[in-house]
């Protein structure tokens, strides 16, 4: 084999295929075991580290917005991540999420410059009510993207599903999704409104984020 077709990679990979046929179909796509057992519990360590160290804030939803409205809307804390700054558990994180989105500019041509990656925790009770990633007007969101890193006796009774509002033949339909440990849950942010439930039980961990264009 040439030295060029060593470098250039034809391969396609059945994974983000079925994501992005998902995505052209429905607006949205679910990934079990995106990230393995071992990267979910990585991932929820440093989570959980960064949580004691108190380095998480309270979620916002724009600067008009007293503590108490932002309280009826969401309760989650957050904590953005710095890739330059990525600790083991990240640096596997951005290896899986940069090899997703050269995969997708290549493919389908998004044009996906830039990306932004939170941890979230959302305290028992807490909740995120019905909105568009999109309202704080950044249109540069093309693609949300979040993986729960809940360990492995999460409950459905523990609450706090995802669940994604589409229209289908004029109707509303809503899909309910369960914050599985290693689930990724990818759908288009200008278009899909969503919310999430009342944890009922126990505390949720995840990572949101977002791809985004020019
Ligand atoms: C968000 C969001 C969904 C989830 O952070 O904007 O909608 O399932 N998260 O955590
Ligand atoms: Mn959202």
């Amino acid at each position: 084999m040439s030295e060029l077709f060593d470098q250039l990679d034809f391969t396609e990979n059945p994974l983000y295929e079925s994501i992005i046929n998902d995505l052209l179909d429905r607006q949205y796509s679910v990934t079990d075991n995106f990230f393995s057992e071992e990267e979910v519990e990585l991932l929820r360590n440093s989570l959980l580290e960064k949580y004691e160290e108190d380095n998480f804030k309270k979620a916002a939803i724009g600067s008009k917005f007293d503590e108490q409205v932002v309280k009826s809307i969401r309760g989650d804390f957050i904590l953005w991540i710095d890739e330059q700054k990525a600790n083991e558990a990240e640096v596997v994180f951005f290896s899986k999420i940069n090899s997703l989105v050269q995969y997708l500019n290549k493919t389908c041509f998004m044009g996906i410059l830039t990306k932004e990656f939170h941890y979230a925790i959302y305290p028992e009770g807490t909740f995120y009510k019905r909105h568009l990633d999109t309202f704080q007007s950044d249109s540069r969101r093309k693609l949300s993207f979040v993986c729960y890193l809940n360990d492995e006796h999460w409950k459905n009774e523990n609450g706090g599903e995802l669940v994604i509002y589409k229209e289908e033949s004029g109707k509303e339909i809503a899909e309910s999704l369960y914050p599985l440990p290693g689930r990724v849950v990818i759908f288009e942010s200008q278009l899909l409104e969503h919310e999430v439930k009342p944890v009922l039980v126990s505390e949720r961990y995840s990572i949101t984020g977002w791809l985004k264009t020019r």
